[in-house]
């Protein structure tokens, strides 16, 4: 038998499975979207538990894992933020509320888990306690312990959270607190240096207590330590996940900026600025510009105005399927642009406007536009499954999921039972009611002009509940790295180098499914 040299075996395979730009260009005129595509497997000495899915969004913002929760109103508010920056990844809370709640938002992302919780939330002894059942209601706590503070902020008690139920709802927090006399509390000046191992001492001191409460010299409530963040922050260090924080090891958030107008039409400068004053003033790591279509004088004015008052943020821009709307973005001052126009599973866009590319070659083209500008690139929309994320990642720094994560319990809204199954509202920010919300401008309407009517670019749906943001970005994680394993990639730069590119076939998706068997679920029970 006649051997061939390996390099003569890699020449065949070169002959058929091509790099992203002879593929995509091979493709031409026809544009192709993630089950158009499936990729090569290559040579791989790594194993996807080691794959290294790290990537940044700026010079600043550095993420653990490649992904993004959309800024919708069904997907993202603190909740979610929090889930996925303590996953690695980053939440961008969508615009449809007031500002002052925006910066509510962003700042309890913020506030959680860091060292010391400087701004706890706290109760007044003259609340009843069914204000207090109240209030964790309305505002989602998932805790129900709070110190008690007076009109000029001095710790006066402790509310325990077993205590907060309905039976009691009728008295005075004061009448079921733990009073300021006995409750054993830590100096500001002797926990600021290193508040969690401060806290490790304190909780090892005191058994049974749960909560290290901090005030000044002068009884102020200065801070709040809770031991089971203690537990979870050491336990991090130790575990392979990777929470997202800033240099001050808090958690990272981003935020959707609205294109706030005059009634004249022109932007509102005074008000977008002060309103990303307050979000820095919170420590936001990022804001994204989120409009249908980001190629546009608007949104170029909206980019260059923050950019030009806020020269270190990170800004997110979009969205554009062009490598000259990347341009255009760049030159603006965005540091990452979003790339999709209606692949998204609740979009309308190229039904209704009969305009938007295909995804893959939208994010093709896209890159070569970011890569001439230094910038990086979002993938938005039609991500449905972990393999979607992996060919992505091939071509773009990061994934937008909208869909995937709206079934999570930490989305916003209700969860409803329909025939035994659980669902969670899912929406686009162009569909009617949505709009009506606030984010028309998003799709360049007014909310405001009763003169036309809104034409929507998106449907109002339905999730099936999903669990918790922990498992199902666990799952998508492993399938990423099973990805990356069978590319032989040990990091996101060489998933993108390796990737190599083979146009599937309707047989062929019809092949990559589970076919010809009665699938069988296993639940646990
Ligand atoms: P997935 O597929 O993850 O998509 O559910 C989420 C992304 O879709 C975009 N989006 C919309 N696009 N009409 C559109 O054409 C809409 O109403 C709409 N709402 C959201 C957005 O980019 C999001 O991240």
């Amino acid at each position: 038998m006649t051997k061939i040299a390996t390099s003569a075996t890699h020449a065949i395979d070169s002959e058929f499975y091509l790099p992203a730009d002879a593929f995509f260009r091979a493709n031409l005129p026809t544009a192709l979207t993630f089950d158009d595509v499936s990729l090569a497997t290559l040579y791989s000495e790594i194993l996807p538990k080691d794959a290294d899915i790290a990537t940044s969004l700026s010079e600043t913002l550095r993420l653990q894992i490649p992904i993004v929760s959309s800024d919708m109103d069904t997907v993202t508010e603190s909740r979610m933020a929090i889930a996925m920056a303590l996953n690695g990844g980053l939440g961008l809370i969508h615009y449809n509320m007031p500002a002052k709640d925006q910066v509510k938002e962003v700042a309890r992302v913020k506030r959680h888990i860091h060292g010391l919780i400087q701004d706890p939330i706290a109760v007044s002894p003259t609340d009843l306690i069914g204000d207090v059942l109240a209030m964790i209601e309305q505002k989602k706590y998932a805790f129900s312990t709070f110190p008690v503070t007076d009109a000029a902020g001095i710790l006066v008690g402790l509310l325990s959270g077993n205590l907060v139920k309905d039976r009691y709802k009728t008295k005075k927090v004061a009448e079921v607190m733990t009073p300021r006399a006995n409750l054993i509390t830590e100096l500001e000046r002797n926990v600021a240096k290193d508040p969690i191992k401060a806290a490790d001492v304190f909780f090892n001191q005191h058994i049974g207590l749960n909560k290290m409460l901090v005030v000044d010299d002068a009884g102020h409530l200065r801070g709040l330590v809770t031991s089971s963040d203690v537990e979870r922050i050491t336990a991090e260090a130790k575990s392979r996940r990777k929470p997202a924080r800033d240099a001050n090891f808090r958690l990272v958030v981003g935020a959707a900026l609205a294109p706030v107008r005059k009634p004249s039409g022109e932007l509102d400068r005074d008000k977008i600025i002060t309103h990303v004053g307050n979000l820095m003033d919170e420590s936001i790591d990022a804001i994204a510009v989120s409009t249908a279509h980001g190629h546009t004088a608007g949104v170029g004015d909206m980019v260059r105005m923050v950019r030009g008052a806020f020269p270190s943020l990170t800004i997110i821009a979009g969205n554009v399927t062009s490598a000259s709307g990347v341009g255009f973005l760049a030159d603006c001052g965005a540091d990452t642009i979003k790339v999709g126009q209606g692949p998204g599973s609740i979009c309308t866009t190229r039904i209704v406007a009969g305009v938007g590319i295909p995804q893959l070659t939208a994010l093709h083209v896209a890159s070569k536009g970011a890569a001439a500008k230094g910038v990086k690139i979002i993938a938005d929309g039609g991500i449905t499954k972990s393999g979607d994320i992996v060919k992505a990642l091939t071509i773009a720094d990061a994934v937008i999921l909208g869909g995937l994560l709206a079934g999570c319990r930490e989305a916003p809204g209700e969860i409803m039972e329909i025939n035994g199954k659980l669902f969670k509202q899912y929406r686009g920010m162009g569909s009617l009611s949505a709009m009506k919300a606030g984010s028309a401008a998003r799709y360049g309407h007014d909310k405001t002009d009763n003169t036309r009517k809104l034409t929507a670019e998106g449907i109002e749906a339905l999730k099936e509940v999903s669990g918790f943001a922990d498992d199902v970005l666990a799952n998508l994680i492993g399938g990423v790295q099973s990805g990356m394993g069978y590319l032989g990639a040990k990091n996101l730069p060489e998933l993108r180098e390796k990737a190599r590119f083979m146009r599937v076939s309707p047989a062929g998706q019809k092949e990559a499914s589970p076919h010809d068997v009665i699938e069988v679920s296993t639940r646990k029970s």
